[in-house]
């Protein structure tokens, strides 16, 4: 499974390439208003940061044929763009026209709650499905069952030119629910990357050894003839 960074920040972008676990970056229009500048210039820079991975920008058109043209001037700001489309019959017919015939454009269908949207986003021609799982759990739903049955399904049915993205990830179980479940990509944010790496065990193992460690060297240090360290 990979990794993608849910985020359109650019410190949490250079922190979590520097862990060597990077595949991607994912954005939607919420992430980058948080960070207060113009979308275009912000999208550049995220493209620059991971130029050899995907990031995802997504159109805020709700006709088809706006959601084509957005989609291609966002797709001129770099070679790594993969434009993400909210399912729904205009979003469709908006991946079947940038993922077919000439210029074709990657597209990453996104707000996906059910099978059937995953099923006729992948038919229509996306290169990525994105389950919000944890907004599925939110509601008393169950996100990661909806993973596992997209990823069960296309398997079954040979649908192997889609990528499953596990998005809305809320916490470290998600990330380990949906690599049991098959997910080719799971987007976090970069707090829940934060905390996979952790465990307060190794915390105090950390903080044992330190001390141990303090401990033998002042022993040392007091043994007779030696001089303070
Ligand atoms: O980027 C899409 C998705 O991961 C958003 O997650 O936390 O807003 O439900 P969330």
């Amino acid at each position: 499974m990979k990794f993608f960074l849910d985020t359109a920040n650019l410190e949490e972008i250079k922190e979590a390439s520097s862990l060597g676990v990077l595949r991607g970056v994912t954005t939607n229009p919420s992430l980058v208003s948080k960070e207060k500048v113009a979308l275009e210039e912000q999208v550049e820079k995220i493209c620059a940061l991971v130029q050899d991975y995907p990031v995802s920008v997504e159109v805020l058109s709700t006709s088809a044929r706006e959601m084509v043209a957005e989609a291609r001037r966002l797709a001129g700001i770099a070679s790594n763009i993969v434009i993400k489309i909210p399912i729904c019959i205009e979003g469709l017919k908006a991946v079947y026209a940038l993922t077919n015939g000439e210029n074709k454009v990657p597209c990453n269908v996104t707000l996906v709650f059910s099978f059937n949207q995953a099923l006729l986003a992948a038919i229509a021609g996306a290169a990525y499905v994105s389950p919000f799982l944890g907004r599925i759990d939110d509601i008393g739903g169950d996100g990661v069952g909806l993973v596992e049955d997209i990823v069960a399904i296309f398997e079954k049915q040979k649908m192997d030119k889609t990528e499953v993205i596990a998005a809305s990830i809320r916490h470290p179980r998600h990330v380990h629910q949906v690599a049991a479940a098959g997910a080719h990509i799971a987007t976090v944010p970069f707090s829940v990357l934060k905390q996979m790496a952790g465990h307060p065990l190794t915390d105090l193992g950390i903080e044992k050894f330190e001390a141990d460690w303090a401990r033998a060297l002042e022993a040392m240090n007091s043994l007779p003839g030696t001089e303070p360290g």
